[in-house]
């Protein structure tokens, strides 16, 4: 007879960790996770029948046959197929969420563009009403390039869920706080966290705090995943054990319910009698999770001048081409600048990448005016950019002692793909229209004679 005792003193772990009940810690891992005991069958995927009398049921995130380190599945056990959360579909308009190509004759993309934070309407907005589309990039039937949006949520989703089979979501809060009620757990998010809601997953979206304003990068392509680190080694930048996946919930509930799907850019409706959220337990690698950034631990120069910006890379998408992203997911946070006799703020470029950037709280170092929280702004492919006067002045003047750039966090979703703007974003959202104007001030020093002037 075996002994499922532990020796005497031995104490075992809970279910979750620590500080962080109701997530498992990894990322990329292979969890396993159950809401009731013994429904997560062992040794096997498939049973023939299921404890619970639930349905066995595989989402496929890569193809069958990806390579091993890139393929991710994740099995099921719910209480009805997933046949059975949808019906026939009817198309609806979703006026603000665009999708590439999405190229308005009317809409100037090139050029520096700066917008003031989106204000929130009177109408009350959920998840779904209040995306809206700043740029789109590439193609969403090729599965290629990406979206920005804005998101303006006052209102929580009642017997309604959403997917896209378009995309997986990169999550930027800005103010409020959301609830992801997801097929296989919860996320509850907040500023200074992202989450990643995976292509294909079902949820519903409830306001915890409103109202909720923030930042979406959607990704047509491949998925997101940690940047290789180099000789930086085995640790720093984004860590694998700060990511948290939900463990698994589920609702039995009978209510007349309004299934939303994204596919191929266009909105589609469809109504069951029950909550798709019904899935009791689950073991793969395809999952939503959150991530915050206050583990980011960036890494930089150390005694002169200034590595490219994607040394501040969370995450990356990759595209066909290595190296060459489809979507970097970049962050300017908090740190120490302590480089000697050396310019400190980014310097002046032009990129073959595109850049969109959001301020998440406190002042960029590039632009100490004008680029508040809750704004945007875009540096369009092989477009000139750079600090501004007052900028240049300063970091070209201050003492070479180290200062803590303190209570600032900034992003960047830098894609491979040109960025062309919506019409909400050139007519309706509060465009600054001088923002081209902030690099009119920088004066010519040069003046034939050696010297730094
Ligand atoms: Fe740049």
């Amino acid at each position: 007879m075996t002994d499922h005792s532990l020796p005497q003193g031995m104490i075992r772990a809970g279910h979750t960790t620590g500080t962080h009940e109701g997530y498992m810690p990894g990322f990329g891992n292979d969890f396993e996770t159950e809401a009731l005991p013994g429904a997560l069958p062992q040794g096997q995927n498939s049973p023939q029948k299921c404890e619970y009398g639930l349905y066995a049921e595989q989402l496929s995130g890569t193809a069958f046959t990806a390579p091993r380190g890139q393929n991710e599945r994740t099995w099921c056990y719910r209480i009805r197929p997933s046949v059975k959360h949808t019906g026939r579909f009817t198309k609806i308009d979703v006026p603000y969420w665009k999708s590439a190509p999405n190229i308005d004759p009317d809409v100037i993309s090139l050029g520096q563009y700066r917008w003031d934070p989106v204000p929130h309407t009177e109408a009350a907005q959920t998840w779904i009403t209040g995306m809206r589309t700043i740029t789109t990039a590439g193609d969403v039937n090729t599965q290629i390039g990406m979206a920005s949006h804005i998101y303006l949520v006052t209102q929580s989703m009642q017997d309604e869920y959403f997917y896209s089979a378009d995309s997986e979501l990169l999550v930027v809060p800005q103010e409020g706080r959301l609830r992801f009620c997801t097929e296989l757990g919860v996320i509850d998010l907040e500023p200074k966290e992202i989450a990643i809601l995976p292509r294909g997953l079902v949820y519903r979206v409830e306001v915890l705090e409103g109202p909720a304003r923030g930042f979406v990068c959607e990704n047509y392509g491949q998925k997101f995943d940690l940047p290789g680190r180099g000789p930086i080694g085995a640790n720093c930048l984004a860590n694998p054990r700060d990511f948290k996946c939900p463990v698994a919930a589920f609702e039995d509930r009978d209510a007349k319910s309004r299934v939303v799907i994204k596919w191929c850019g266009q909105f589609h409706e469809t109504f069951i009698d029950h909550s798709p959220l019904d899935v009791v337990a689950w073991h793969g690698n395809y999952c939503a999770y959150k991530y915050d950034l206050r583990t980011y631990s960036p890494v930089g120069a150390i005694l002169f001048d200034h590595p490219d910006p994607s040394i501040f890379t969370v995450l990356t998408a990759p595209s066909g081409q290595e190296g060459t992203a489809n979507i970097d997911f970049v962050l300017f946070r908090e740190r120490w600048m302590v480089a000697e006799h050396t310019f400190r703020p980014p310097w002046y470029h032009k990129n073959i990448m595109s850049e969109m950037m959001g301020n998440i709280y406190g002042i960029y170092d590039a632009k100490p005016k004008g680029f508040v929280p809750g704004g945007m702004s875009l540096h369009n492919m092989m477009l000139p950019h750079g600090p501004d006067r007052a900028a240049f002045e300063k970091a070209s003047n201050e003492p070479m002692v180290p200062v803590l750039q303190d209570n600032t966090m900034q992003f960047m979703f830098e894609t491979r793909f040109p960025q062309h703007l919506t019409a909400f974003a050139a007519n309706e959202a509060p465009l600054q229209d001088d923002y081209i104007d902030c690099w009119d001030s920088i004066e010519k020093k040069f003046d034939g004679k050696p010297g730094v002037k």
